[in-house]
């Protein structure tokens, strides 16, 4: 393929986007463009989109529509908006940014390639949100030879921690998220594909694989293959990964065999993201969660004792229609009886495609920004209590870095050398002065100090990888 100039992406949204972009940037290596991070030089500007909440729908939008007038000046300049609003706003995307030249879907990534040589000879305007049963498996040698280009364009050039998406989709329904409209119906990828992948990613020097789906606990069960809990044993049996993650579970889908796996696997990280949304059960029933606040809580109870020292996570919306002062009350005493190590709280943001948007007792902006803070507030808290009962502890963490921030408030003279970042097993940020440890590394630190939101401490014992 001849060389057509340079390609950027710009990635909105959450992990399975990230991954998603490794794909597009591959299909555009393949066709011919060279991955750049200087928008300006771009030949090709591709927007990854995202319409959970109206925020980050906005942010493509404008992001897009700043292209108007260099497209005046460079017709030829392609501009592609993919992912999730392309997937919502199929043809009606033109009206607010007429100068696109692609809309592709969730769906429509394999033929992205296609789309590109219609463009070539003439076709404008090219909408593709049609769905598919087939998982885009594309993984072509290509595609892997050049995920070391596309690594700067998409995650920050991190190169030992990669994501993976195992399923697609969403069959949960919950009323207020578009996904199970933007992403469709729940899939599973086959195993020996992902095994396969990520022992290619491994033998390129990735350490840590974060396996993605909406709803990792229903892996494989439409396809009756294996269950997640065999799809992490297999993984952790790759050469060279050290470690596991993977998001999301679903609270209602938690096993019992899963909590086992994370007990008993040293590679499966001890750590775990279990959305809760809401401590009411009211408003539970009205998000279609299919759970209840004492089950959410025996569930927390069981990955507690079964897995000490377990770090615990979640999502929480605030201002869900109809929520009252009560239900609120009843999240921020979930808060302080769960004790999470960290939150992502929302403010509750109407999608016209899902149910919540027609519901009655929508809440004011202004009481959902009050709730969203007292929550926070709350939550600094534990946060802060449970960086704080480290301090003294010996951690084991995986380098993935250089310290952005010098923590010279704590350093003795001699200490000012070079720092190193990196993440715990339970997902705490931790910097530290390097001395003889490099990125891929598996190091023990012994934690000397808390901040709000990460950890510093000594070394005190490397494992090379
Ligand atoms: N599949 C995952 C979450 C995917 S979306 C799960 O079920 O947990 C990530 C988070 O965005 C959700 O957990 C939820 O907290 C938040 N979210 C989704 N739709 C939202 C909306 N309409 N308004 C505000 N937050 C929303
Ligand atoms: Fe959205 Fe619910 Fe599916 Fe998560 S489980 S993606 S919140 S519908
Ligand atoms: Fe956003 Fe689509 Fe992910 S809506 S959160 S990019 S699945």
């Amino acid at each position: 393929m001849s060389y057509k100039g340079y390609a950027y992406i710009n990635t909105i949204g959450c992990q399975m986007n990230v991954y998603d972009s490794e794909k597009l940037a591959g299909i555009l290596n393949a066709y011919g463009f060279e991955m750049t991070d200087e928008m300006d030089k771009a030949d090709i500007v591709v927007c990854n989109t995202c319409s959970i909440r109206h925020k980050a729908e906005e942010k493509a939008f404008s992001f897009l529509g700043r292209f108007a007038r260099e497209k005046k000046k460079r017709p030829n300049l392609i501009i592609v908006m993919a992912g999730c609003v392309a997937q919502q706003e199929g043809k009606k995307a033109f009206s607010r940014v007429p100068h696109l030249d692609i809309v592709l879907g969730t769906q429509a990534f394999s033929r992205f390639g296609q789309h590109l040589s219609a463009l070539e000879s003439g076709k404008t305007q090219i909408v593709d949100i049609a769905e598919s049963d087939v998982i885009f498996e594309a993984m072509p040698e290509s595609t892997l030879a050049q995920r070391e280009i596309s690594d700067a364009s998409c995650d920050g050039g991190n190169k030992i921690s990669k994501f993976i998406t195992i399923m697609q989709g969403c069959d949960n329904y919950c009323t207020y998220c578009v996904v199970p409209y933007v992403r469709g119906r729940e899939r599973s990828r086959n195993h020996s594909a992902i095994v396969d992948e990520i022992k290619l990613l491994a033998q390129g020097g990735v350490r840590e694989i974060t396996l993605l789906g909406q709803n990792v606990n229903s892996y494989g069960v439409k396809e009756e293959g294996i269950s997640f809990p065999q799809l992490l044993e297999k993984v952790s049996c790759v050469e060279g990964i050290a470690r596991i993650r993977f998001a999301t579970s679903h609270p209602k889908d938690l096993s019992m065999e899963l909590i086992h796996v994370i007990r008993d696997n040293d590679k499966v990280c001890n750590h775990l993201h279990l959305p809760v949304q809401s401590g009411s059960n009211r408003i539970l029933k009205k998000m279609n969660r299919g759970y209840t606040r004492e089950t959410y809580i025996e569930r927390i109870q069981a990955l507690k004792s079964a897995c000490p020292g377990i770090g615990l996570s979640t999502d929480i919306i605030v201002g869900f229609p109809d929520e009252g002062a009560e239900d609120f009350n009843d999240t921020m005493e979930l808060l302080r009886e769960v004790e999470f190590d960290s939150i992502f709280a929302f403010a509750y943001s109407d999608r016209s495609s899902a149910p919540a948007a027609k519901f009655t007792g929508q809440i004011a902006e202004k009481e959902k920004m009050i709730r969203l803070n007292q929550l926070l507030e709350l939550q600094d808290v534990y946060t802060e209590k449970k960086n704080n009962a480290l301090v003294g502890k010996p951690l084991e963490v995986l380098v993935e870095g250089e310290s952005q921030k010098l923590h010279d408030g704590f350093l003795k003279t001699s200490d000012k050398m070079q720092q190193m970042t990196g993440r715990s097993a339970s997902n705490k940020v931790v910097h530290f002065p390097s001395e003889n440890s490099a990125i891929g590394d598996l190091v023990t630190i012994q934690i000397e100090n808390a901040y709000p939101h990460s950890l510093w401490g000594y070394l005190l014992g490397v494992e090379k990888k």
